[in-house]
């Protein structure tokens, strides 16, 4: 059902719901008729078109300074110090109250995250972590934060930061994001020479530390406790939880480890308010969002626009449409590589939130839209993402270490056919015993990419099967 029919339908419904009440037997009072249209107006609520005075990223295409003076302008480090002077516990609460979910893929609510952080220092630092390691295929937005606005990331570190007590901040980015670490390193100078982070960090007496960190480029890093070993400088293998990093984190202290553009709109919500932020979105999706869209549409791009926009909408307003049209459209991967693919017609009309995605046994994860038409070989794409999941896979865990492999060896089968039927059951068997067995999420993310696509496109998997074991028979050979 597209919008429209959507919103015809809602119509048709609260004009039944008012003759309704105007024929009946008890006229309802105006106060209950007023309720009864604002809620049918909430239902007919549409998504999307975020205004430019509502959008938080500013500079995310890098067409204005940079730098201090630029993103000063651009209204950052705007009376910081009164944000932390209404105390930690004012600035949770706004957090919590702007319904923020984690934008590193998880989607945990922010507020109530970076509040189980240790109410008071017993003897030992606590450090905030942002994940800077950016390495899920197909996302590319924390790069954006970083290289054209990185002064939100460094004000949101000094007040989430101080909202859990934190001495300092590592920013934990991956090697390759070379000129990103050029860029940040250079932010984070300016800012300590303006006084707004180090001693007495924008005048409020509290010291913060800001430092990069950066990473050898491995994908498990950007797992929250394999980036604290990695930090610590050994290898980026998960640990197991809990303990949590909460408690015993980095060097054994209290650590929050939270993505780069969760932290880098904290500023924002904080200046312009919790309920404001909360205004954007579906109930539970609350907010503007990140996204990035690859793959088959004429316009490929990283844009900010208000969480549950219909994911049509997201493709056509703002990367001119599929290449081929809509009709042409085979599959999206609405959150990066790990989440499972979505088959046209659920496409059609699916909202881009945590929620909804779900719903349709996908998700939001970190928003990175990676969009294929019908030239695409589905079996060939998904095979490269197990080949992907096998590489990357640390081989702590046996279901992962050994599944990973066995997902690739059969995907590569199945993609000129050299396989027997039964052996898509089997395959996804084995992505069933891999899936919520390992100590990290790297096992669910190889293991959901595999069920998507016997889910959605099991006929071609067949076809393809059928194929080659005709010619198999109708060869001389
Ligand atoms: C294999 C793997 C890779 C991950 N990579 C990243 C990453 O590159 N960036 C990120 O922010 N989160 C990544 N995560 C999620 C983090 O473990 C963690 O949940 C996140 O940083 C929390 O931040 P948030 O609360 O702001 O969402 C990854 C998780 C797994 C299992
Ligand atoms: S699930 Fe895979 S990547 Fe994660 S700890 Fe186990 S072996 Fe390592």
């Amino acid at each position: 059902m597209n919008n429209l029919t959507r919103l015809g339908n809602q119509l048709k419904s609260t004009s039944k719901l008012i003759n309704k009440n105007v024929v009946g037997s008890s006229t309802p009072s105006f106060s209950t008729a007023a309720t009864q249209m604002a809620t049918a107006q909430e239902n007919v609520r549409t998504y999307g078109g975020l205004k430019d005075q509502d959008r938080i990223f500013t500079n995310l295409y890098g067409e204005h300074d940079v730098y201090l003076k630029g993103a000063m302008l651009r209204g950052d480090w705007y009376r910081t110090k009164d944000i932390i002077d209404k105390g930690k516990d004012w600035i949770l609460k706004e957090m919590m109250a702007s319904g923020l979910r984690g934008r590193g893929g998880a989607g945990f609510p922010s507020g109530l995250k970076w509040s189980f952080m240790p109410k008071v220092l017993k003897g030992r630092p606590h450090y905030l972590v942002i994940n800077a390691d950016e390495g899920e295929p197909g996302t590319c937005k924390d790069r954006e934060i970083m290289r054209h606005d990185p002064h939100k990331l460094i004000e949101g570190c000094l007040i989430a930061g101080f909202a859990m007590k934190a001495c300092a901040a590592y920013i934990y980015i991956r090697g390759e994001f070379h000129y990103e670490a050029k860029v940040l390193e250079q932010a984070i100078e300016e800012a300590y020479k303006a006084g707004l982070i180090g001693e007495n960090a924008s005048g409020t007496g509290y010291k913060f530390d800001v430092y990069v960190h950066r990473g050898a480029g491995a994908y498990i890093c950007g797992e929250e406790t394999a980036l604290i070993e990695s930090l610590e400088g050994k290898q980026g293998k998960p640990r197991l939880k809990p303990p949590f990093p909460a408690m015993a984190g980095l060097y054994g202290c209290p650590t929050t480890v939270t993505n780069v553009e969760t932290v880098a709109v904290a500023p924002t919500i904080l200046r312009r308010g919790g309920a404001w932020f909360a205004g954007f979105g579906r109930p539970k999706n609350a907010g503007t969002k990140l996204y990035c869209i690859s793959g088959h549409v004429n316009n490929p791009c990283t844009v900010e626009e208000e969480m549950s926009i219909p994911l049509r909408e997201l493709i056509d307003k703002h990367c001119g449409g599929v290449i081929g049209g809509w009709e042409n459209l085979k599959g999206v991967i609405p959150g990066g590589s790990s989440v499972p693919v979505l088959p046209k017609n659920i496409c059609d009309d699916v909202l881009m939130d945590f929620d909804d995605l779900r719903k349709h046994r996908s998700g939001l994860g970190t928003a990175a839209v990676i969009v294929m038409n019908k030239e695409t070989d589905m079996i060939k794409a998904i095979a490269r993402l197990s080949k992907f999941y096998k590489h990357e896979s640390c081989g702590q865990c046996t279901p992962c270490r050994e599944g990973t492999g066995w997902l690739w060896d059969i995907t590569e089968r199945l993609v000129t056919g050299d396989a027997k039927l039964d052996e898509i059951d089997m395959l996804e068997e084995i992505s069933k015993q891999i899936e919520g067995h390992t100590i990290c999420a790297l096992g669910d993310a190889a293991a959901w990419p595999v069920q998507g696509l016997i889910r959605s496109f099991r006929p071609e998997i067949e076809d393809r099967i059928k194929q080659f074991q005709s010619k198999q028979k109708h060869s001389p050979f």
